[in-house]
C-alpha cells in the first residue's frame, strides 16, 4: 500500500496587511493560487511509525526535528481519526522558508493523505480545524484552489482561478523568517483587494510584505528587477514573506525563455517553470 499525495506549491498573487492583531498576528487580504508542481508525501504501511526526506532540499530540513508533517499526522490522530503505524515520505522539491508554502503544503498534504487512508471526507470540519492549528496558510494548501484569503489567511472565500497560466518561480537561496518579516512591516493599511477576476484584482493589488522582505534581504529587489526585465511577463510579484518571487507570463514560449535566460545569468538561483491549477 502507498498513498501518493500532492503538495504544491501555494503563491499569493496579493498580500494585503491591513492590521497588526493582539493575538500577533497580521489582519490580511491576499490571493492565494496554487501551481502544478511541488513538494508530495508518500504514506506506506508500517510495523511503527517512521518519517523520512528524499529530494532535492532534503539537507535543509531535520527529519529528527519538530516539523509540519509530523505534527499533521500526530493532530490528525488526535483530533480526527485513529491511524495504524506509518511510513511517512516527503520528497522535498522546494525551497524551505521561501514563501511559497512549502511546509504548509507538506502539512496539508499528509492531512489529505491520511484522511483518505481512514475514509474521513475531505470536507469534514476537524481536518479544516486541524489545518488551522498547524498554521495560518494550512487551510487554502488544504482546499489548494484559488482563493480570497482574509483573517489571518484562515477565511476562505473561493474565486474563479488561472488554471494553465505559465509561471516562473525564481527563489534566490536565501531563506527569511516569516515572524521577522512581518515585524518589519510598517503599519500602515493601504485597503484590501478589490472585486473583479483575479487577474486584474491581482495586478492592481501589491504584496505589503515586498518592501520589508527586501530590507532584510536586498537580493529580492534584484529578483523583482530581473524578472520584471524579461519579455512577455504580465505580473511579477514576491510570494508570502519571500524570498521567492513569481512572473506570470503571456505564453509558455515565453515563460521557458524566461526562464533559460534566469537560469543562464544566476545558475546558483533556484527556478522553476511551472503552470497554475
Ligand atoms: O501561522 P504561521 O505559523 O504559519 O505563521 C508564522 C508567523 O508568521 C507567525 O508566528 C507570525 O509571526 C506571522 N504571521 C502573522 N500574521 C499572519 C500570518 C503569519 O503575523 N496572518
Amino acid at each position: 500500500m502507498q498513498l501518493v499525495e500532492a503538495a504544491p506549491a501555494k503563491l499569493n498573487l496579493a498580500l494585503h496587511v491591513r492590521a497588526r492583531r493582539a493575538d500577533g498576528y497580521h489582519e490580511l487580504e491576499t490571493l492565494f493560487v496554487f501551481t502544478r508542481d511541488g513538494d508530495e508525501v508518500r504514506i506506506g504501511a508500517a510495523d511503527m511509525d517512521r518519517f523520512t526526506i528524499s529530494g532535492p532540499f532534503t539537507g535543509d530540513l531535520d527529519p529528527a526535528a519538530d516539523n509540519l508533517v509530523t505534527r499533521a499526522r500526530d493532530q490528525f490522530r488526535a483530533a480526527v481519526a485513529p491511524v495504524p503505524p506509518i511510513a511517512i515520505e516527503l520528497v522535498k522539491r522546494l525551497p524551505v522558508a521561501s514563501g511559497i508554502g512549502g511546509g504548509s503544503a507538506d502539512a496539508a498534504a499528509t492531512l489529505r493523505a491520511l484522511a483518505r487512508l481512514v475514509d474521513v471526507p475531505a470536507h469534514d470540519n476537524r481536518l479544516i480545524e486541524v489545518a488551522g492549528r498547524l498554521g495560518s496558510d494550512v487551510p487554502a494548501c488544504l482546499l489548494g484552489r484559488a482563493t480570497v484569503g482574509r483573517g489571518r489567511g484562515e477565511l476562505l472565500a473561493e474565486i474563479a482561478g488561472l488554471p494553465g497560466q505559465p509561471v516562473l518561480l525564481v527563489n534566490p537561496g536565501v531563506a527569511v523568517s516569516t515572524a521577522r518579516v512581518f515585524a518589519e512591516w510598517d503599519g500602515v493599511d493601504r485597503g484590501g483587494v478589490g472585486d473583479g477576476a483575479l487577474l486584474d484584482i491581482a495586478r492592481a493589488g501589491r504584496n505589503d510584505l515586498q518592501a520589508p522582505a527586501c530590507a532584510l534581504a536586498p537580493v529580492i529587489a534584484e529578483v523583482l528587477a530581473e524578472l520584471q526585465a524579461l519579455l512577455g511577463v504580465k505580473l511579477v510579484r514576491m510570494s508570502g514573506s519571500g524570498a521567492t518571487c513569481f512572473a506570470l507570463f503571456d505564453d509558455t514560449a515565453a515563460c521557458t525563455a524566461g526562464a533559460a535566460e534566469m537560469r543562464t545569468r544566476h545558475p546558483g538561483w533556484w527556478c522553476l517553470e511551472t503552470v497554475l491549477t
